[in-house]
């Protein structure tokens, strides 16, 4: 079909791996196609589009799809995570198909399918239709980078037992402890491992390789993975209302898979002094151990700032008996928020955060410094660029049975809120404030692959 015939300049369907970390920021680039005029269609999975609160088409025109994951009714509860990627490669290949069997009779045809990369398989289908395929990074170049050597056998793992600093193109040296868990620690989860090494598995058959990053954070990697791949940097996915507090849009992230107390958040954040509040979050996987609760909790009660602490109801039980009523005055634990409205907050001077990748680019792109707690995953690798590349956070040393220690957590949330590093990070921090909106910003780097890939959707 001509272009000049359509109602919309292409139609994309996107689908997320069913994790809150993955639907964030790929929900976000749905929005943002469709604020530029394509047709989007946003797949989940059945028992995701049950549970979660709020909705992706309540702000901007997406269309609300499901596919099945073999889990429908209740959720991949106990089952493996090998058990669930088999259940959800077989079911969502056959119901994917069907959805776009059902698409290209009742609508304009979907011209590009954009997938999570840690599920390869969306391509295939896509193919069969005669579609192109978007493979969609939701972790930062620099770890896509690691992961790609993983798997082309040109970073040897398991590492020696005396391996020294690894030199990676397009990356600073890093120590061993810098990689992402998966890959330091083979053992560690060995079901994740194959997800994130087989992300590569097609990406050389994949038309486009999207990435959750902007240009000018990753500049020398992204210039060395788009000599492989037809990678674009499409980030940093944040609502602009949050980049530019003058824009009043409605581009919401707008899906939870948790219930928010955000309202109370935000009035005890309006309670509170500008910069006193250090935000504390693990994101939506991470778990604390009770050891280390308890030393988080003991070290948010010593410091002298303000807190605003997220566990998750899942994690409430580890939090000390008692730590809440007692530290009402200057804390507030709650169990869910808007993370963008709160790191958006004058409130707030510090995240301390477990560096999952959306988080990371949210703090960064808000100017908001970090304290770097990161556990497991991609964390490390973004906690390491936090501190020595982008210079805008700290991470917390840990003792020897890897707990970071609450005088460690008191000691580091000052040094980031009033010591003479941490004036140095938030200057850092603006910085990089300043340059994901411009990124993301009519004619930056991200807005202009945007619109560079939509303009080759129908050809
Ligand atoms: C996971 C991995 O852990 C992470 O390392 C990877 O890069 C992406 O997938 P998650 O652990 O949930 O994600 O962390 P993160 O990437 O930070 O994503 C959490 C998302 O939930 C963020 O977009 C954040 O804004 C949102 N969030 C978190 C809230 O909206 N409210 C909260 O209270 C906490």
């Amino acid at each position: 079909m001509e272009r000049g015939q359509r109602a919309y300049k292409g139609h994309c369907l996107v689908l997320p791996y069913p994790s809150q970390g993955h639907i964030n920021p790929m929900l976000q680039f749905a929005k943002l196609l469709s604020h530029k005029g394509v047709k989007v269609t946003l797949v989940t999975t059945r028992y995701i589009h049950k549970t979660m609160y709020g909705s992706a088409s309540s702000c901007i025109a997406l269309d609300l799809e499901t596919i099945s994951d073999g889990y429908d009714e209740a959720g991949r509860g106990e089952a493996s995570i090998d058990a669930y990627l088999e259940s959800f490669w077989k079911e969502g290949s056959k119901t994917l198909a069907e959805l776009l069997e059902k698409l290209s009779s009742s609508g304009p045809p979907v011209d590009c399918v954009v997938y999570d990369a840690f599920m390869p398989w969306p391509l295939d289908v896509a193919r069969k239709f005669g579609i192109a395929g978007a493979t969609f990074f939701t972790q930062s170049c620099a770890v896509a980078n690691i992961y790609y050597h993983v798997h082309k056998g040109l970073l040897k793992v398991p590492l020696a037992d005396d391996q020294s600093l690894i030199s990676l193109p397009g990356l600073p040296p890093l120590d061993p402890l810098d990689l992402p868990s998966f890959v330091y620690d083979l053992e560690y989860c060995p079901a994740f491992y194959r997800v994130v090494v087989g992300q590569f598995s097609n990406v050389d058959k994949a038309d486009w390789v999207l990435c959750n990053t902007f240009y000018e954070l990753e500049e020398q990697v992204v210039d060395w993975l788009a000599k492989f791949w037809p990678l674009r940097t499409v980030g940093p996915t944040i609502p602009s209302k949050y980049l530019d507090e003058r824009l009043e849009d409605d581009k919401e992230y707008g899906v939870n898979l948790f219930k928010s107390d955000n309202d109370a958040c935000i009035k005890w954040l309006n309670e509170r002094p500008k910069g006193s509040v250090a935000y504390v979050s693990f994101g939506s996987a991470a778990k604390l151990d009770d050891e280390q609760t308890k030393e988080l909790a003991w070290g948010l009660r010593r410091s002298k700032s303000n807190f605003l602490w997220v566990v998750r109801a899942s994690e409430a039980a580890k939090v000390p008996k008692g730590f809440v009523e007692e530290t009402s005055e200057k804390g507030l634990v709650v169990s869910w928020c808007s993370q963008l409205e709160v790191l958006a907050h004058e409130a707030v001077g510090c995240f301390v955060t477990h560096c999952g990748w959306n988080s990371t680019l949210e703090a960064l792109s808000l100017g908001v410094p970090m304290l770097a707690m990161p556990q497991w995953t991609d964390q490390r690798t973004n906690a390491k660029f936090i501190m020595d590349v982008w210079k805008i956070g700290i991470t917390a040393p840990s003792d020897e049975k890897g707990k970071v220690r609450e005088e460690v957590v008191e000691h580091c949330i000052s040094e980031i809120m009033e010591g003479e590093r941490g004036k140095e990070m938030k200057i850092n921090a603006l910085k990089w404030k300043e340059l994901a909106k411009k990124a993301a910003d009519e004619g930056g780097s991200s807005d202009k692959n945007i619109d560079e890939f939509i303009s080759k959707l129908v050809q």
